[in-house]
C-alpha cells in the first residue's frame, strides 16, 4: 500500500521522551529560580559592596548554568529516549518480519514472542494462533480439491476405457455399453451435484425462514421409506415439534443424507433406523440412531471429512462419493449447530444435530 512517509514511532517516542524531560526540567529550573530570588539568597547579597541590580546580578548567575542543564537534558532525553523506544518496539520488528514472511506465502512461519504476557505478547500470540488456524485451513481445502479432482476423475477415466473398449471391438453389445455408461454418468453427476450442494451450504447465502423439524424429519423419512423396504429395515420416526429457523431445502438435505446413511450402512437384514426430534431449554435435537456393524470411535471421528467411506465391504451399487456426512456437518455449521457422532455399542451409529430453537419458541 502506498502511503505518505511519516516519522517512524521510534522517532515520535524519543521526541515524546526528550520534550518532556527539558520541559519538566525547565519547570524545575524556573521554579527553583523564583525561589531562590525571593528567598534569603538575594538578601544575603544585597549586603555586599556591589551596587549593581541584585536580579541581574543573579540572572548573570543562573542562567548559563540553567541553560546547560537544559542541553543536557535535551541531549540525555534524545538519546535515552532513542534507546529505550527502540529497546520496547523490538518485538514490533518481530511481528512485521513475521507478517511478511507469511505474505510471502510461508504459512508455517511463527513469531513465537519470549517473554513475560504483555501487550505485544498477546498480539503476537493472536497472531501465532491465527496462522495455524489458517494453515490448517488451507491445507484442508488442497487436501479437499486434489480429492475431488480425483473422485470426479474417476468416472471420465472408467467412460472413456468403455468408449475404447466398444471401437476396437466392432461386434460389442451396445445395450450394455448404454447402460454402463449411464451408470457411469449418473455417478458423475450425483457427485457433481453433492459438491455444489457443499459450497452453497458453505457460502451461508440462503434465507432462514421458520422451520419444524419434526415435519421436515418425517417428510425425509417418506420419501426413503421404498429404500428402506428395499433394504429389509425399519424406519420409525417419533418426536415433538421442534421448530428452528433455516433454510428448509437444507434441512431436508441434511435429514435425507442422515437417513439414508442410516438404512443403506445398516445389518443386512432386520436392520432398524429411528428418527427423533426433541426440544431443550435453548435447542432443538434431531437424532438418527440406526444399528449396524460396530464401529471404533476412531473411525467414526473421521466420518464427516470429505470423501471419506468408512467401511470397505460396501456393494459396488450402494457405495456413494462419500460427502453425504461432509454436507450434513456443512449444513450443520451454517445454521450454527453442533453435529455428534456416537457409535452404539451393540454396533451402528447415534448421529444428534443440536440447532438453535426459534426465538419466541
Ligand atoms: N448411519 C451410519 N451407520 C453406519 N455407518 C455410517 C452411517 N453413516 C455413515 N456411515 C459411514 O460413514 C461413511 C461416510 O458417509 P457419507 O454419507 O459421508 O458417505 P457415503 O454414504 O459413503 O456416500 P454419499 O456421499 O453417497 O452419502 C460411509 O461410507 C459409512 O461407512
Ligand atoms: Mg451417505
Amino acid at each position: 500500500m502506498d502511503r505518505r512517509p511519516g516519522l517512524s514511532i521510534r522517532l515520535k517516542l524519543t521526541l515524546s521522551y526528550a520534550g518532556f524531560l527539558t520541559l519538566a526540567g525547565a519547570l524545575l529550573l524556573v521554579a527553583m529560580g523564583v525561589f531562590l530570588l525571593r528567598s534569603g539568597w538575594l538578601r544575603t547579597n544585597e549586603s555586599g559592596a556591589v551596587r549593581e541590580n541584585p536580579v541581574i546580578q543573579f540572572v548573570r548567575a543562573f542562567v548559563p548554568t540553567a541553560a546547560a542543564v537544559m542541553v543536557f537534558l535535551l541531549v540525555f532525553g534524545l538519546v535515552g529516549g532513542w534507546f529505550l523506544a527502540g529497546r520496547m518496539l523490538a518485538p514490533l520488528d518481530r511481528i512485521t518480519h513475521a507478517t511478511r514472511t507469511v505474505a510471502d506465502g510461508s504459512l508455517s512461519h511463527r513469531i513465537r514472542l519470549p517473554g513475560r504476557e504483555d501487550e505485544f505478547r498477546e498480539l503476537a500470540d493472536a497472531f501465532d494462533m491465527m496462522l495455524a488456524q489458517l494453515e490448517a485451513h488451507v491445507a484442508e481445502q488442497r487436501r479437499f480439491a486434489a480429492n475431488a479432482s480425483h473422485e470426479l476423475r474417476t468416472p471420465l477415466a472408467i467412460s472413456k476405457t468403455l468408449i475404447d473398449v466398444a471401437r476396437a471391438d466392432p461386434n460389442h453389445d451396445t445395450g450394455e455399453l448404454v447402460d454402463r455408461l449411464h451408470t457411469v454418468n449418473t455417478r458423475a453427476i450425483d457427485l457433481t451435484e453433492a459438491l455444489l450442494l457443499l459450497s452453497r451450504a458453505n457460502q451461508r447465502s440462503f434465507t432462514r425462514e421458520h422451520v419444524d423439524l419434526s415435519l421436515v424429519a418425517e417428510e425425509a423419512a417418506e420419501t426413503l421409506h421404498p429404500l428402506a423396504d428395499k433394504h429389509g429395515v425399519t424406519l420409525e420416526t417419533s418426536g415433538d415439534i421442534a421448530p428452528t429457523t433455516g433454510s428448509p431445502a437444507l434441512l431436508l438435505q441434511l435429514i435425507t443424507n442422515l437417513v439414508h446413511n442410516a438404512i443403506v450402512h445398516n445389518v443386512p437384514r432386520e436392520g432398524t433406523v429411528r428418527v427423533h426430534t426433541g426440544v431443550r431449554p435453548r435447542t432443538v435435537v434431531l437424532t438418527v440412531e440406526n444399528t449396524g456393524e460396530r464401529l471404533t470411535p476412531q473411525l467414526v471421528a473421521t466420518l464427516t471429512e470429505p470423501f471419506q467411506r468408512g467401511t470397505e465391504r460396501t456393494h459396488a451399487d450402494q457405495a456413494g462419493v462419500g460427502l453425504g456426512l461432509a454436507i450434513v456437518k456443512t449444513i450443520t455449521e451454517a445454521h450454527d449447530g453442533t453435529l455428534t457422532l456416537t457409535p452404539r455399542r451393540a454396533g451402528g451409529l447415534r448421529i444428534t444435530v443440536e440447532l438453535p430453537a426459534a426465538s419466541g419458541a
